[in-house]
């Protein structure tokens, strides 16, 4: 095991109703605050009716960036961190899922800076302060509740990154199941698809931590056990709950305490998918995983059986795999590029990107080769 340290320093807010101290929270930065949201779901569900109240109650002026896209772009950052300029806005609160959430962390350490906000994202610039954020979590999936990372992209560069800073942890993040109700089944599949491989990419990553081992294993068969239930149940709140809960601490940094780091070559594999094909995050994972593990799988069979054997009740390398693609086709999630739409055609396109994006990975480091061999198997009947 290597030295780590444990530095989370977000407040979570988690159950029914916790939007009820929402107010008094944003009231302790300030009295200006940038309201960052999506498309307009939070309208049809009440949600932004019910934050709305919580700031007028406090008192709180709100000025208001709406549009944020699914896979964020960098154009809505750069006009979001224009208005908050302009506005000399206190505090920042985001609501929505991971897009919504990452954009305004990106915002909020953009502001400060005389820059834009791709120059930080290529770490040409490295973030001071950071304006304060608080975020309200509507959608179980990416983790960026309780952590520190970011990803948004750039069309033009045909990227998608991910950066971390300490600064970007929010302040505070209230996070009601009530609240997921509204997500639809295909998003409710993909955030469990995308807390799974949160997981993943740490236990294969480099370094021994058996603890952090167990505790992967713990929120995997959590998942595996509740996840088929909520996507039959969505308005379930037990069910939304322990998603949401497995959610969060499937990437805050207690799965990966004691290695030396993950691998995360699946995620960046994900991410072309996104940039290229406006892929959702979570489904371009389920296509990803299965393939990346068969390409490896050699390399490691020991690790994917222990996997198995703690995870899903089978004893080889290969079950493993079979058993996770099944358990994604099972939720709804595609496992195959033409299942999100992705036509064989695309796929030298998608071999190039992955190469030029750099996909290796830090553990398994994959070779131009095995990019060959996962694109194949990703296309494969
Ligand atoms: O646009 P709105 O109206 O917000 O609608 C969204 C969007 O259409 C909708 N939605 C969200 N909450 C809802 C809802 N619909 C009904 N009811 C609700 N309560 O769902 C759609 C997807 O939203 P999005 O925010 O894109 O989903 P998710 O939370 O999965 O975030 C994905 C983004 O996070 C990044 C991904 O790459 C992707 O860009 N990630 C961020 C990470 C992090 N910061 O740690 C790590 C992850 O690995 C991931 O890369
Ligand atoms: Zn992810």
């Amino acid at each position: 095991m290597v030295n780590f340290k444990i530095d989370n320093p977000t407040i979570v807010h988690f159950g029914k109703d916790v939007i009820r101290d929402l107010g008094k929270t944003v009231k302790i930065y300030g009295n200006k605050v940038l309201l960052v949201y999506g498309k307009g779901s939070i309208k049809s569900n009440g949600i932004y009716d019910a934050v709305i109240e919580q700031l007028n109650t406090a008192g709180v002026e709100v000025v208001e960036y709406s549009g944020i896209k699914p896979n964020p772009v960098v154009e809505d950052v750069n006009a979001a961190v224009e208005l908050g300029r302009k506005e000399n806005i206190d505090l920042i609160l985001a609501v929505g899922g991971g897009s919504v959430i990452d954009s305004a962390k990106i915002v909020s350490v953009t502001i400060p800076l005389d820059t834009t906000a791709w120059r930080v994202m290529i770490k040409m610039v490295r973030p001071g302060k950071a304006v304060p954020l608080i975020s309200v979590l509507t959608l179980a999936a990416t983790g960026t509740e309780m952590n520190q990372y970011a990803v948004v992209q750039n069309d033009q560069a045909k990227k998608k990154l991910g950066i971390g800073y300490r600064q970007m942890y929010p302040r505070h993040s209230f996070l009601d199941p009530q609240y997921t109700y509204s997500v639809p089944r295909n998003y409710t599949a993909f955030g469990i698809v995308d807390l799974m491989a949160h997981t993943l990419e740490n236990y294969f990553g480099s370094g021994e931590a058996t603890l952090s081992d167990r505790f992967v294993f713990a929120i995997l068969n959590e998942t595996i056990e509740y996840g088929p239930k909520l996507i039959n149940n969505l308005h379930e709140y037990d069910l939304r709950a322990k998603i949401m809960y497995a959610a969060t601490m499937a990437l805050n940094g207690l799965t990966g305490y004691g290695r030396e780091s993950g691998d995360w070559g699946v995620h960046d594999i994900g991410h072309v998918i996104s940039v290229l094909f406006d892929t959702p995050h979570g489904a371009s994972l389920s296509i990803a995983y299965p393939a990346w593990l068969k390409v490896n799988k050699d390399k490691m069979p020991e690790r994917i059986a222990l996997l198995g054997r703690s995870v899903f009740g089978v004893n080889s390398a290969e079950k493993t795999i079979d058993s996770l693609e099944n358990f994604f086709k099972s939720i709804g999630s595609p496992v195959r590029l033409n299942e999100a739409g992705i036509h064989s055609a695309k796929k030298p396109d998608l071999l190039e990107t992955m190469i030029k994006n750099k996909v290796r990975g830090s553990n398994f480091k994959l070779t131009e080769e095995e990019m060959g061999k996962i694109v194949e198997l990703m296309d494969a009947d």
